[in-house]
């Protein structure tokens, strides 16, 4: 099959590339000539495992291409997949105008069927506002050419994304087409194979999935974060709860581990988006919103722990920090929750010296030259002149810290764990006051 997919991003990237593996031929358009030119010498920009690997090869096979050429793009691929930004706008809705760019585009280009999909996470009702640019587009320049819209939400994590494509719990699509219904079917085939994953809905639903999954995985944070704030402050620990009510099958593990928040380019953008629809409809999402402020709050946990810690005196303190992005395994640091913890530390006039094993870079660029700010380039280095620790990602490096070590090298033996890492009691064995999230005394 011809596919075409608009945008390189991270989800344009990661899907152009998994179909082309499965053995369609894919064409890959954005309009960032810089960023194609290093996608046809096979640099990637962003850092996702495995990923570089099977650009490489396809491109190699001439399964994959690149192109700035939206015409060459319209023609390729029966199937359009649109994966480009849906950036929040101030409100917090999402900015669909890169999206409806795309569908006039192809309006403007297209001269067969064509089936255009949304794969960029839309709010509901979008595909109805694609359907309609690319109409006018078409009536614009007096052509009657058949064309379909459809919906198919991506479910990838960053880390993970590959995996996650190929081997993902389902295929959502929404459409009322057969025609788009069989092609889909074809597309998605080799990943189709052991067990029926295709999930066909209406249009509407499929895009409140999408929505609906990250604000429901976004729920679960939120709540084992305020259990865990009720824990610290009524003695008991959250990891111990965590255990008892995982194992009912009802609850289950997966998504309940407390922390400093969760960050990243989905949850907060998604459940913001989600809440700000339901206000335009005039219904008051109460419980997104609070998931949302929950999460706001937890943000800030790590700053008013180490703060608590100094008593108010933080001026002038050195800190060392380790993670940076917002999870392990991504150097993505949207919304991290260690952006949180270094601004509010700048803002009393404290220093940091930061390690992470895959963002330094996407620091600096964030950050540029800070006095207040050292970028070093071993995990213990960060120790050296630093009043206190903070970790901010399970990066599972971290978990061999050396307890004796930090000890002696920290001025004060202070560290915040905004992770959970470690088992309270050897961490303090070793002399350390040690502040977790949701550990009895860990206030
Ligand atoms: C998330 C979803 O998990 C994907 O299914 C979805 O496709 C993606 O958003 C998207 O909409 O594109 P991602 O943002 O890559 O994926 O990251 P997650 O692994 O889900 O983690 C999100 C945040 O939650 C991280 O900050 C993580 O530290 C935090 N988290 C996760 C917790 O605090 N506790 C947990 O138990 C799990």
């Amino acid at each position: 099959m011809r596919i075409t997919v608009f945008g390189t991003g991270y989800v344009g990237l990661v899907t152009g590339t998994c179909l082309a593996d499965a053995g369609h031929e894919v064409m890959c358009m954005d309009i960032d000539g810089e960023k194609v030119a290093r996608l046809k010498r096979g640099e990637i920009p962003i850092y996702e495992p495995g990923l570089e690997a099977l650009v490489t090869e396809n491109v190699a096979q001439e399964r994959l291409r690149f192109t700035t050429d939206p015409a060459e793009a319209v023609a390729f691929g029966t199937l359009q997949f649109i994966a480009v930004g849906t950036p929040p706008d101030e409100d917090g809705s999402a900015d669909l105008q890169y999206v409806l760019a795309v569908a006039k585009t192809i309006g403007e280009h297209m001269e067969d069927y064509r089936v255009v999909i949304d794969k960029s996470t839309v709010p509901v009702g979008t595909a109805d506002r694609v359907q309609a640019a690319i109409a006018e587009s078409l009536s614009k320049r007096g052509a009657d050419i058949a064309f379909d819209v459809c919906s198919n939400p991506e479910f990838l994590k960053e880390g993970a994304a590959i995996e996650d494509f190929t081997h993902g719990a389902r295929i959502v699509v929404g459409t009322d087409s057969r025609r788009v219904e069989s092609l889909m079917r074809e597309c998605y085939a080799p990943y189709n194979r052991r067990a029926e994953k295709l999930m066909f809905m209406d249009v509407r639903s499929a895009e409140l999935t999408k929505y609906a999954a990250n604000a429901m995985l976004a729920t679960k944070i939120s709540f084992m974060n305020e259990i865990a704030n009720l824990a610290e402050r009524l003695g008991a620990d959250i990891e111990q709860v965590r255990r008892g009510i995982g194992s009912d099958p009802r609850i289950g593990y997966h998504f309940i581990y407390p922390g400093c928040g969760y960050g990243g380019s989905c949850f907060p953008k998604d459940v913001q988006a989600l809440a700000r629809t339901a206000s335009q409809i005039g219904y008051e999402a109460q419980l997104l919103n609070a998931v949302e402020s929950v999460n706001d709050r937890q943000k800030t946990t790590l700053f008013t722990k180490l703060n608590q810690a100094f008593d108010g005196d933080l001026k002038g303190k050195t800190v060392a920090v380790w993670g940076l992005a917002f999870k392990p395994n991504t150097d993505d640091m949207r919304e991290a929750p260690s952006r949180a913890l270094m601004e509010a530390l700048w803002e009393v006039g404290a220093r940091v010296r930061a390690y992470d094993p895959e963002a330094m870079e996407e620091c600096a660029r964030l950050y540029g030259e800070r006095q207040d700010l050292e970028l070093v380039d071993a995990r213990d280095d960060t120790l050296e002149g630093a009043d206190a620790l903070v970790i901010c990602t399970e990066w599972k490096s971290f978990r061999t810290a050396d307890f004796k070590q930090i000890a002696t090298t920290l001025k004060t033996p202070v560290i915040v764990d905004g992770r959970n890492l470690f088992d309270p009691a050897m961490v303090r064995e070793a002399g350390l006051l040690y502040f977790a999230v949701g550990r009895g005394d860990s206030l």
